[in-house]
């Protein structure tokens, strides 16, 4: 007999006829079932994924403790937006855009910062973006000139939601190619692209990548001496999405933020290294001025005059509690530590890889937690695998480490990158190292190329090598 299609308390879950039937796909389910068994079915179509912390690939945070866990678990219910209703949050959503605009250096006096929380960094840059826009355009109005032909100027290691940006608010996306020389924006090549149309210029600290940074401070000394020749009053916006949270804490004398005089805005991740659970991204202003009108709301009932921004209107508050409990769990030095930690396990990383003989770092120097390396280009001439199989191999282990192109001008380059974050431990690290070099041994006894190296050859034959090192 059957077991009854509509499962009571007594129905065992694996004894269920759910477990017999396919999950639903394409239409509702007519009955109810037990929240134990809709419980496992949704539980166990995740189960054949990544375990986050063994996916190097992402920059978001896999790690938080248990209180802040709890924390975040027992705001759930709390959407953000209800400001009138939990006006808490909102007073510690100031608190974290006051800390960050300070750890940034900001020159507002004002005792709330001009900032916006973010689902992550992508609206955080929108934002950033729109605000940059905005400006010029109220400028152009007001010269009564033209309007309709706005640019902005970045390296063409762009992360996605810039061009994004671009395409959604029609804007002219000019980009400085990347090169193994040219590793980062070069900023005489970024000045030659701007013009008087140019709404802003955006260097990234902690290149997607690369995991590099472009020189911020020397970007801003080739504004300023542009904008004086010119008249024109370029800003920069800096897209600190992993590096907002890096340098301040790593590199404190690093000049690349509101301390140089053309950066007008930041934006980062608090769900990269600010350490928190997606989704969380955060932008400041340099001060008020910077912020548009039409951008802003404000509320009265704080105590004091709050600025909102945003592109979504509901958004979860626990990912603010997230943070807010970093800021007072940690403090500087616990942040410092930290992020110090997972720099010593990437550095560590990068140097047992460099020593390989079938693989070259891309840059000697590391900035950030994270880094790329590719085959070694005498190496490369005879292996009958590529870094996709290597990406393949250690997939099986539970591990994912991409294998991708690299951006416009140098796509022919294939390379490998290591995310290191938070809950990334030496002993880690010691077993992925051991897992490439077992993969590495498994190849190299290899008769024939795998598929993905004839690919590969066959697209060599057409368009020639990579390597120009
Ligand atoms: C430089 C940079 N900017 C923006 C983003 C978008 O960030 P998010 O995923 O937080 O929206 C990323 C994500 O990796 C990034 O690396």
């Amino acid at each position: 007999m059957k077991n009854e299609t509509r499962a009571n308390a007594t129905t065992t879950v694996f004894g269920s006829e759910k477990m017999l039937t396919p999950a639903p796909t394409q239409t509702i389910p007519q009955h109810k079932t037990t929240p134990e068994i809709a419980y496992q079915m949704v539980k166990d179509e995740t189960y054949p994924q990544t375990q986050p912390r063994l996916n190097l690939a992402t920059f978001v945070t896999t790690y938080m403790d248990e209180y802040a866990t709890r924390l975040m678990n027992e705001a759930i219910d709390v959407n953000y937006i209800d400001e009138t209703e939990y006006p808490r949050v909102a007073v510690m959503c100031g608190r974290c855009i006051n800390i960050l605009a300070n750890l940034w250096h900001t020159p507002e006096k004002a005792e709330w910062k001009a900032g916006a929380v973010g689902i992550g960094s992508s609206e955080a840059c929108m934002l950033g973006g729109v605000a940059a826009w905005l400006r010029w355009r109220a400028k152009r109005k007001a010269a009564g000139k033209p309007y309709d032909k706005p640019n902005l100027v970045m390296s063409s290691a762009f992360q996605i939601v810039w061009e994004k940006f671009c395409q959604l608010w029609q804007i002219e996306m000019r980009t400085v190619p990347i090169s193994l020389k040219n590793q980062t924006l070069d900023a005489e090549a970024a000045i030659k692209l701007c013009d008087e149309n140019t709404i802003c210029v955006v260097p990234i600290v902690g290149v997607t990548w690369t995991g590099l940074n472009d020189d911020v401070e020397a970007l801003d000394r080739a504004i300023d001496a542009f904008n004086k020749k010119t008249g024109y009053d370029i800003p920069i916006h800096v897209d600190a999405a992993s590096g907002g949270f890096i340098l301040p804490f790593l590199q404190p004398e690093v000049k690349w933020d509101f301390r140089l005089k053309w950066v007008w805005s930041i934006s980062t991740s608090g769900h990269k290294y600010g350490l928190v659970y997606p989704g969380l991204g955060w932008v400041v202003w340099s001060d008020k001025s910077c912020l548009p009108g039409e951008m802003s709301f404000s509320v009265n009932y704080l105590g004091a005059s709050i600025t909102q921004v945003g592109l979504n209107f509901s958004r979860p508050a626990a990912q603010i509690l997230g943070q807010y409990y970093n800021f007072i769990r940690l403090g500087f030095d616990g942040y410092r530590e930290v992020q110090q930690n997972s720099m010593d396990v990437a550095c560590y990383c990068h140097e047992q890889i460099g020593r390989m003989k079938c693989f070259r770092n891309y840059a000697e120097e590391m900035q950030n937690p994270l880094f790329i390396w590719y085959m070694d280009p005498e190496y490369d001439k005879t292996a009958k695998w590529t870094l996709y199989d290597l990406q393949a191999v250690l997939q099986q282990s539970g591990w994912m480490v991409p294998a991708y192109t690299m951006p416009k001008d140098i796509e022919k380059m294939v390379v490998m990158r290591i995310v290191v974050r938070q809950g990334m431990s030496r002993d880690m690290a010691d077993m992925l190292l051991n897992d490439i070099q077992n993969a590495v041994a498994g190849f190299e006894k290899l008769k024939y190329p795998t598929q993905s190296r004839l690919d590969y050859e066959a697209q060599i034959k057409q368009k020639g090598r990579v390597y120009t090192h």
